[in-house]
């Protein structure tokens, strides 16, 4: 008869080995299985002397309490190592970066354009709107700039086909447009897209003003220093800034002038001013014995340069991510 010890010995070593639970309840059969080889031990009882049998029969059921005993702890064992394995599987890093679409930023000239509107808002000026397309009358003929007037040279654009149409030059149009469907008072501020035939390091095709225009009964050039010195302090922050108006030509202004302010050391052009021509007034049929005022046009890309300190305006227009990233 093959010895107890060394049969449990040699159960546990192979239970021991083994980490797939099918393989165990397959060795389980070999030792306790019908004809396991604890059982044929069982079965061998039979054969011996009566005196003995009670004894054996006790080793034999304690080799097999050893056994199971052994079993258990393994498909425990076995099936623990399992259910960590599938949580280590199924487990999420919630420390991960996430993989969803970032969340998007302004770009530095429509965070420009949002903070002249919030200003001139606060000034209590509304928004106007006009089409990028324009006629030649509202982009020329009626701010006072007749065909062959010089100044039209200075506003080369691209022309749509037929040659009625071009893509304006100025945020000037919107003036004629909202004068001609509004009495005054009118204190409006128009922002949008503008065209030249222009382009380098400060200029570019494509750029952005923000025109501004008050009519009413008594309006001066004293309001028009007023309103535009206070928007440049409001917009750079600066309570010290300073602003210089010097005299200048535009055909739909009369007196005009151009519109600097304090740089460092010297002056930089930002925009051009004056009070609304009457001839443009009478275009609009306004009366313009009763009615005057002023209006102001000045570039955004130019105020948003000078607000993050931006060289190179083709910057704005390139789209490239890294230098947008910056602003958001
Ligand atoms: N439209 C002019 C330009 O683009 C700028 C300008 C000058 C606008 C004087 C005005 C103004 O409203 O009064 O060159």
């Amino acid at each position: 008869m093959q010895d107890l010890d060394a049969l449990v010995k040699d159960a546990l070593a192979a239970f021991a080995r083994i980490s797939d639970a099918d393989e165990l309840e397959q060795t389980k059969a070999r030792y306790l299985g019908k004809t396991g080889l604890l059982t044929e031990q069982l079965k061998g009882l039979g054969k011996l002397p009566a005196a003995e049998k009670p004894v054996m029969g006790a080793r034999i059921n304690a080799a097999k309490t050893l056994i199971e005993q052994s079993l258990t702890e393994r498909r425990e064992a076995i099936q623990n190592s399992r259910l960590e394995a599938q949580l280590e599987e199924e487990s999420l890093d919630v420390t991960l970066p996430g993989r969803g679409s970032g969340f998007g930023g302004l770009h530095p000239v429509s965070r420009t354009l949002e903070r002249v509107e919030q200003i001139f808002h606060s000034l209590g000026f509304e928004v106007a709107d006009g089409p990028e397309i324009e006629t030649d009358f509202y982009n020329f003929t009626a701010l006072n700039q007749p065909e062959n007037h010089p100044a039209r040279s200075m506003h080369d654009t691209f022309y749509l086909e037929g040659g009625k149409h071009l893509l304006r030059t100025h945020t000037s149009p919107i003036q004629v447009r909202y004068m001609e469907s509004h009495q005054p008072p009118i204190r409006i501020i128009a922002p949008g897209r503008v065209y030249r035939v222009d382009s380098d390091a400060t200029h570019s095709p494509m750029f952005h003003q923000v025109e501004g225009l008050w009519i009413d009964e008594r309006i001066s050039f004293a309001n028009l220093k007023g309103i535009v010195t206070e928007f440049f302090k409001l917009f750079f922050e600066r309570a010290d800034l300073q602003v210089r108006f010097r005299p200048s030509f535009f055909p739909f202004t009369e007196p005009s002038a151009e519109i600097d302010m304090s740089f460092g050391e010297g002056w930089l052009e930002i925009g051009g001013c004056g009070m609304v021509h009457p001839q443009v007034l009478k275009n609009v049929n306004i009366d313009s014995e009763k009615f005057q005022g002023f209006a102001f046009g000045m570039g955004l890309d130019r105020l948003t340069m000078l607000r993050y300190g931006v060289n190179d305006l083709r910057l704005f227009f390139e789209n490239d991510l890294r230098f947008l990233r910056q602003f958001s």
